[in-house]
């Protein structure tokens, strides 16, 4: 299948690449992180749950297994073919999503708040907003201190090791971010922006989608948990 990736974003290696040049591939062998923990802990299931940039599933199932009732959302339709566990798949750009109905939980997560083009992470904020429930909460996952200048970096990951093994200032507040994936079998490459946001301009951003930060739900302050602005639910 050919890519047709956003703008600044690319990647390369063995099956399909999504718009923003994540490896479908890869992703089916990695194994959950903690976010469903996170998810649940915050909020506990059973619960509706909108989950932005699914991928192929890798923490759907284990949310579903939760409790959660999730719609999983994508753009690529390879990584959605994968998913399994969840109450519905929606293909779509994040920021033009009109499901025309709201969640108790709507997941952020992935670092995509650091999109390069503020007018997407607007849009994807606006999102949140515009589908998370009276009362409801609204999870985003952001970058950790020194993510962008800490480069280059590894860590091992199954039989292989992901690095990040550059990080270029490409000017107005926007990084080239280089990643790669190596395995003995396989390796991937992957090109994205990423736009570092200090907590008070995360917090700007997600205030400007009418969503306030209510806490943060680790030390390092990497997830947190935003409710509705104004408090009433769907703007
Ligand atoms: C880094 S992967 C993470 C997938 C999953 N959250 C996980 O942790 O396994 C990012 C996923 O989000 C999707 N994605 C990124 N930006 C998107 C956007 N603006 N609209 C829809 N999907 C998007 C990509 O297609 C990709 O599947």
């Amino acid at each position: 299948m050919t890519t047709t990736y956003r703008p600044g974003y690319s990647g390369s290696g063995p099956g399909d690449i999504t718009p923003d040049g994540c490896a479908v591939e890869l992703y089916k062998r990695l194994p959950p992180d903690d976010s469903p923990k996170i998810v649940a802990a915050a909020v506990p299931p059973p619960a509706t749950l909108l989950e932005l940039g699914c991928g192929v599933g890798r923490m759907t199932r284990p949310l579903a297994a939760l409790g959660f009732e999730v719609t999983a959302v994508d753009e690529s339709a390879a990584m959605l073919a994968e998913v399994t566990g969840a109450r519905d798949t929606v293909r779509s750009p994040i920021e033009r999503l009109e499901l025309g109905r709201t969640f108790d939980v709507v997941l952020l997560a992935s670092f995509l708040v650091h999109a390069g083009d503020p007018a997407v992470r607007q849009g994807l904020l606006a999102t949140c907003r515009r589908h998370v429930a009276p009362g409801g909460a609204v999870v985003i996952q952001r970058e950790g201190e020194g993510w962008h200048t800490q480069v280059p970096r590894e860590r091992p990951l199954l039989d292989g090791v992901a690095r990040i093994t550059a990080s270029v200032d490409l000017g107005d507040g926007v990084r080239e971010m280089h990643a790669e994936y190596v395995f003995p079998d396989a390796e991937w490459q992957q090109v994205f922006l990423s736009r570092p946001l200090t907590r008070a301009q995360f917090e700007e951003a997600v205030t400007a989608a009418d969503l306030r930060v209510e806490r943060y739900l680790d030390d390092a302050r990497t997830w947190a948990l935003a409710r509705a602005g104004s408090g009433d639910g769907a703007a």
